[in-house]
């Protein structure tokens, strides 16, 4: 298959922990240069020196909180100014608790909203013009089954998983004569294979989730997913490169579920 990555700017948001990593590796293995958009800078510059080591043509972390639209603005002029161009970008940030609608603070509702949604928006916007004056990009966003059927105890992150694919469709259709293309992957529950790989902001991290990390609550998870197995990071990357490669140039606007059959849609 004819990827054609090789030499190609990609910045990843997020690309210090779990799914974030495991994308930004699989680019690295494709000899692109990578850029690693991460609040988080201690863990992006461990995930770039193993991007390096597994191919990257180049590998850069720029800290950036990709909520705040100055952070963002500056993070993609640098990588203009670096690079001449962003050629792909993979809106990967993303945060939630699980909990009741009615049992959530505010406070948890405005990060979900902010990280789900408003860093989507940003980092989105923030690109569209250089691609735009290129006639050429893609966008890939991370979503969730959540924003496609609705999740118990994701209410308001579900809502933003839903906005970040209404507004990769709606985009799709402002933008695709400019050549540029915006999908969606929708992971299902995805752990990370160690501590290693995360961290200290991933939602992995927290207390909260590490319930999930058991093997008895992984099994009793499995049995949800037709495929009796949970995610692995790689199951998401792969979706990713593919959709960010010319090899899925005639696909736009699509949302695709890599959640082992959770949801057929
Ligand atoms: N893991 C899953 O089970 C799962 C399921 C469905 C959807 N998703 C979606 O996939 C994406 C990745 O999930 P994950 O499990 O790898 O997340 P994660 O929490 O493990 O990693 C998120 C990364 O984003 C960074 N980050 C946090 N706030 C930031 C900010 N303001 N600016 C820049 N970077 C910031 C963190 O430091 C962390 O490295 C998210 O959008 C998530 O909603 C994940």
């Amino acid at each position: 298959m004819e990827l054609n990555l090789a030499g190609k700017s990609v910045i990843v948001t997020g690309g210090g922990s779990n799914i974030g990593r495991a994308i930004s590796l699989a680019f690295a293995r494709e000899k692109v240069h990578l850029t690693i958009a991460e609040i988080d800078e201690g863990q992006a510059k461990k995930v770039v020196a193993e991007a390096e080591g597994q191919g990257a043509a180049s590998a850069t972390s720029v800290a950036t909180d990709v909520s705040k639209w100055e952070s963002v603005v500056a993070m993609v002029k640098g990588v203009e100014g670096r690079r001449g161009q962003v050629d792909v970008l993979v809106n990967n940030v993303g945060w939630t608790h699980d909990r009741l609608f009615v049992e959530k603070e505010r406070a948890e509702w405005e990060k979900e909203i902010q990280l789900n949604l408003w860093g989507m928006i940003n980092c989105t916007r923030a690109v569209l013009d250089g691609m735009i004056a290129r006639k050429s990009g893609a966008i890939v966003s991370l979503g969730s089954d959540a924003g496609r059927m609705g999740e118990f105890r994701e209410g308001v992150y579900a809502a933003c998983k839903a906005g970040v694919i209404a507004l990769s469709k709606s985009v799709a259709r402002e933008v695709g004569r400019y050549g540029i293309r915006l999908n969606v992957v929708c992971p299902g529950m995805t752990i990370p294979d160690s501590d290693e790989d995360i961290g200290g902001l991933s939602m992995w991290a927290s207390e909260g989730n590490r319930a999930f990390s058991t093997p008895e609550m992984q099994a009793r998870i499995a049995k949800a997913y037709p495929l009796r197995r949970i995610g692995k990071p790689e199951d998401v990357a792969q979706a990713a490169v593919f959709l960010a490669s010319d090899a899925a140039s005639f696909i736009t606007g699509q949302t695709l579920s890599v959640s082992g059959g959770y949801t057929m849609m």
